[in-house]
């Protein structure tokens, strides 16, 4: 019996679908724990390309159970499309493995169009670049206890703009908490399936440049009801270089040619509003940071292919700060944005890795490069990813 978490160890996009879907396979419960439909999360099986918002990216495996879990907040129309997606598609999506948290909030209407506003509204240079798709404001009545919960539709009574979703959703709606820990209690593996990442975490990312939850490992906890005691791993993924989509700073970004080939070759162009994603090399001090606040066990490099025809890499290393050098993420946002890349930078391999099964099979160089990101970030690497598809994994022990 294992309880994994896996988190976004930078501006989120890292991969975490393709590696819930990976390990939904051996796991007998996927859970979402926070975000809603600003997440994208894409899992590739042979020619189909499926993109997930809301439902856990364990969805593909029948005898997997899916909790959407009660630190989620909900748009029940896009859950609903997201749910005859699948279901035209072939998936099972039924009552017995998708399941829904009575507590998570629902996101509205005036939801959605406080978001757009406040963005419009917000001076250039203070824009968030959110998704629009009304988070913020769901979870800002969250907190502020005024929100509406799903258990709203297991009443007799709901708001009009909520009666057209009742009968279809009300199957799906169950105390999570429960179901989980009585699932604990049967020796279940669990998987906490995290959205966004790290660097857009609330308390822990680059404020006010953030989402509006928590998707560190705690977040994990306080949005599925299972106590931080019976949590055995955390894993983040990780890309081999960074991105970011949405605006605030990104002390690795590139501008020039690099940035364009890392764009292109990784097709880095957001799964949930197609905005192109700003590239840069990999930042180890946020990668560092992030193994800190989750607590990391493992980590998992990502798109270590789209590296392959590269011939030279760069990892930053440190920041320079006003002239002063720096090894350690700084909390305060101003001094973030003045942060300079001091890179180290070591030779690429130029080599195909998409059809490398195994650690010895990886050219010398790309094994030099993760070795040099594991003694940066100080976490055993256990997987590593070099394609989107299911077969393009790595595995330490195999
Ligand atoms: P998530 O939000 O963390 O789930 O990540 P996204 O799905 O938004 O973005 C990751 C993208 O990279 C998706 O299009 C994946 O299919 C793709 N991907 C995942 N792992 C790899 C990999 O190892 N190599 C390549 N080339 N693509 C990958
Ligand atoms: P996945 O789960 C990348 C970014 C938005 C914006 C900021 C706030 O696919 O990794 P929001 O709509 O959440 O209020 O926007 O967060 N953002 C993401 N960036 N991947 C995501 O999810 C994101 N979800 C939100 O671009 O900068
Ligand atoms: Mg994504």
């Amino acid at each position: 019996m294992t309880v994994r978490i896996v988190v976004g160890t930078q501006w989120g996009d890292e991969g975490k679908g393709k590696i819930t879907d990976l390990l939904a396979a051996q796991t007998d419960i996927v859970v979402r724990y926070q975000g809603g439909n600003n997440a994208g999360h894409t899992v590739i099986v042979g020619q189909e390309v499926f993109k997930l918002h809301l439902i856990p990216s364990g969805i593909l495996f029948p005898d997997t159970v899916c909790v959407i879990g009660n630190g989620v907040v909900i748009d029940p129309q896009v859950l609903l499309e997201e749910m005859d997606m699948l279901r035209g598609r072939g998936i099972k999506v039924t009552p017995d493995n998708l399941k829904i948290s009575s507590a998570a909030h629902i996101i509205l209407a005036q939801h959605k169009a406080r978001d757009l506003q406040q963005e419009a509204d917000r001076a250039d240079g203070q824009k968030i670049g959110t998704t629009g798709r009304g988070i913020g404001p769901t979870y800002v009545a969250k907190i502020d206890r005024s929100g509406v919960r799903m258990e709203m539709f297991l009443r007799r009574d709901i708001p009009a703009e909520l009666a057209a979703f009742q009968a279809k959703l009300t199957p799906y709606i169950i105390d999570s908490v429960q179901y989980l820990n009585e699932a604990l209690a049967q020796h279940k593996n669990i998987l906490l399936e995290g959205a966004q990442g790290t660097m857009l975490d609330v308390d822990h990312g680059t404020y006010p440049f953030v989402t509006s939850s928590n998707p560190t490992a705690g977040g994990a906890c306080t949005g599925s009801g299972l106590g931080p005691t019976k949590i055995d791993e955390v894993w983040g993924v990780v890309k081999a270089y960074s991105t970011r989509v949405g605006e605030g700073p990104f002390p690795t970004e590139l501008f020039d040619k690099d940035g364009e080939y890392l764009r292109a070759a990784g097709a880095e162009f957001g799964t949930t509003t197609g905005r192109a994603r700003r590239c840069g090399w990999f930042d180890a001090l946020v990668v560092k940071h992030a193994a800190r606040v989750n607590g990391l066990t493992d980590l998992v490099i990502t798109k270590l292919d789209v590296l392959d025809k590269l011939p030279a890499l760069k990892i930053c290393t440190a920041y320079d700060i006003d002239g002063r050098t720096v090894g350690d993420l700084p909390t305060d946002l101003e001094l973030f944005t003045r942060a300079k890349p001091v890179y180290t930078e070591l030779s690429g391999w130029q080599k195909d890795t998409t059809q490398c099964r195994s650690f010895s099979e990886l050219p010398s160089e790309a094994l030099k490069y993760i070795a040099k990101l594991q003694e940066l970030v100080g976490v055993k690497i256990t997987l590593v990813s070099t394609g989107p598809d299911r077969a393009q994994a790595i595995r330490r022990d195999i």
